[in-house]
């Protein structure tokens, strides 16, 4: 199913996710209709807040490798590197973003596994910006050079 994006300006969007404290089929199904979501606006990355659940769960994809991080925490971060980032919840924005270029998350599956990864890149990136959703940040809150439609290159 696919669910309505809350846009800037949306309160839950401000809001401090709460922790995920039960894996359910309720949980894994709301999962889903996240990730289906975003392939339908043909984004990489979504976070619950962003279809009004304020929990702390994301999906992401970067990579035709879909990942479901539930209670994601950072827990290593290395060098920097800046670059540009939209957002489901920003339509038509665009801005710069300086961003650790390596991190390990630690998150928990949607099978209730702990689970580890290491990420560089686009996938890095787009770890830290759904993780900043769970703490009611929004890209356009630290972007520098915002631009209405995609800047050219
Ligand atoms: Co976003």
């Amino acid at each position: 199913m696919i669910l309505e994006i809350r846009t800037a300006g949306d309160p839950v969007l401000k809001k401090i996710a709460e922790d995920v404290t039960k894996i359910d089929k309720r949980l894994r199904n709301l999962l889903d209709n996240m990730a289906e979501t975003m392939y339908a606006t043909e984004g990489i990355g979504i976070a619950a807040p962003q279809v009004g659940q304020s929990i702390r769960a994301i999906v992401v994809d970067v990579d035709e490798k879909r990942y479901d991080m539930i209670n994601p925490v950072i827990t290593f971060r290395e060098g920097s590197i800046t670059d540009t980032e939209g957002c489901l919840s920003c339509p038509e924005l665009f801005g710069e973003v300086e961003r650790a270029e390596k991190i390990c998350v630690q998150y928990t599956s949607r099978f209730n596994k702990k689970k580890e990864l290491e990420a560089e890149g686009l996938l890095a990136r787009c770890i830290q910006h759904e993780i900043d959703h769970l703490n009611g940040r929004l890209f356009i809150d630290i972007a520098k050079n915002i631009t209405k439609g995609k800047p050219e290159k």
